[in-house]
């Protein structure tokens, strides 16, 4: 499956959520997480997300591994999001900001 890495926290444009064809993206307040279950690995999401969070399992970064785990679990409790919706409003001043982990509430 593919996995929403980093840079998504206090982003969270939701370009990716209107092309996924199986509706697999669940949204918490400030990140997105792909149900690993549901995923069909189209791969269509990652070219339409601006801050570039998103990859297939085995190409995520080694620096945010844990995110492949943390969708995982993250998915099994968060609502589905089927549509776009406007960006959080601090999501240009995050947008390159690095080391967002601990500002991702869970
Ligand atoms: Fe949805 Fe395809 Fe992205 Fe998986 S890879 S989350 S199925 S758009
Ligand atoms: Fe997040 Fe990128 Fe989607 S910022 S909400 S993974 S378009």
């Amino acid at each position: 499956p593919y996995v929403v890495t980093e840079p998504c926290i206090k982003c969270k444009y939701t370009d990716c959520v209107d092309v996924c064809p199986v509706d697999c993206f669940t949204e918490g307040e400030n990140f997105l997480a792909i149900n690993p279950d549901e995923c069909i690995d189209c791969g269509a999401c990652v070219p339409e997300c601006p801050t570039e969070a998103i990859f297939e399992e085995t190409e995520v970064p080694e620096k945010w591994a844990e995110y492949v785990e943390l969708n995982a679990k993250l998915a099994g409790t968060w609502p589905v999001i089927t549509e776009k919706k406007d960006a959080l409003p601090e999501a240009e001043e995050f947008k390159d900001v690095e080391d967002k982990r601990a500002m991702l509430s869970e």
